[in-house]
C-alpha cells in the first residue's frame, strides 16, 4: 500500500502521463505494475500508445552522429505498443525490440510477425556485452525508476554493458535530468552526456549517452 500512494505521488509531482496515474489506481501498483496484468487491461482499451507523444520519425532528425542504418544493431528497450516499432520497421532499420510483458510481446508479434520482438527486463538482460551499437528508450527507465532509483541504476548498467564502446543510448525521460529526481543515467562513466532538445513539447527531456 505504501508504494502505491509513492507512485502515485511521483505520478503526480512529476506530471507522469494521466494514463499511468489511471493504470496504478486500477491495478494498486504491485510488482506486476508492467507485466501481464497492466498489458491485458491497456490493450483491451487501445492499441498503440505513445508515451511523452514523441514521434520517432521527427525525433531522429534531432539526434545527431548516430548511425541507425544496417548493419547498426538497435535495441529498443520498453517498447509497449509505441508507433516507433513500425515506424523503424518502415525506415529498415535492424532492431531487437524488448519488453517486460509476455502478454503484449505475444500481442506485438502476431501484429509484426517479421520483427525481433523478445521478453526481457531491463534490469537483467539476456543479450552479451558490447553486443548494440545504439539503445533507444522512451519511458521505460522511468518504469523501473519507480520501483527505487538503484532499479533504475542497475537498469541504466545493463544498457551500458550491452552498448559497443563508442555505442550510443538515446533516453527519452520525464526523471533523469540533473535537477530531476531520478538521475539514474549518471549511475555509469559515459564518455558524453548531451541533452536534446525535444522536437514536441513534452513532459520529458532526451539524452544521448555515448559509451
Ligand atoms: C511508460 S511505458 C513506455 C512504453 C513505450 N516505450 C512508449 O514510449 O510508448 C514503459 C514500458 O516499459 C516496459 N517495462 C517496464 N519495466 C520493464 C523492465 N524491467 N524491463 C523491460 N521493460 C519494462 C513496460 O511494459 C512499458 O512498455
Amino acid at each position: 500500500m505504501l508504494r502505491s500512494w509513492l507512485c502515485v505521488a511521483l505520478a503526480f509531482s512529476s506530471s507522469w502521463p494521466s494514463k499511468l496515474i489511471v493504470a496504478f489506481a486500477t491495478q494498486n501498483c504491485t510488482a506486476d505494475d508492467w507485466g501481464d496484468k497492466y498489458w491485458e487491461w491497456e490493450l483491451e482499451r487501445s492499441q498503440e500508445h505513445e508515451w511523452y507523444g514523441q514521434n520517432w520519425e521527427t525525433l531522429v532528425k534531432h539526434i545527431p552522429d548516430i548511425s541507425l542504418a544496417p548493419p547498426s544493431r538497435i535495441l529498443h528497450v520498453g517498447c509497449g505498443t509505441s508507433p516507433w516499432v513500425s515506424s523503424m520497421a518502415s525506415q529498415g532499420i535492424n532492431v531487437t525490440h524488448i519488453d517486460i510483458s509476455p502478454a503484449l510481446v505475444s500481442k506485438l508479434r502476431q501484429r509484426f510477425p517479421s520483427l525481433d520482438i523478445q521478453v526481457a527486463d531491463v534490469t537483467s538482460l539476456q543479450f552479451e556485452s558490447d553486443v548494440f551499437d545504439v539503445v533507444v528508450e522512451k519511458g521505460t527507465l522511468d518504469a523501473v525508476f519507480l520501483a527505487g532509483l538503484a532499479l533504475a541504476e542497475v537498469a541504466v548498467k545493463e544498457l551500458f554493458r550491452v552498448l559497443h564502446p563508442g555505442g550510443s543510448l538515446v533516453s527519452v525521460t520525464g526523471y533523469a535530468g540533473p535537477n530531476q529526481e531520478g538521475p539514474f543515467l549518471g549511475a555509469v562513466a559515459w564518455s558524453s552526456q548531451t541533452f536534446l532538445p525535444l522536437p514536441t513539447s513534452s513532459t520529458a527531456d532526451a539524452y544521448l549517452c555515448t559509451k
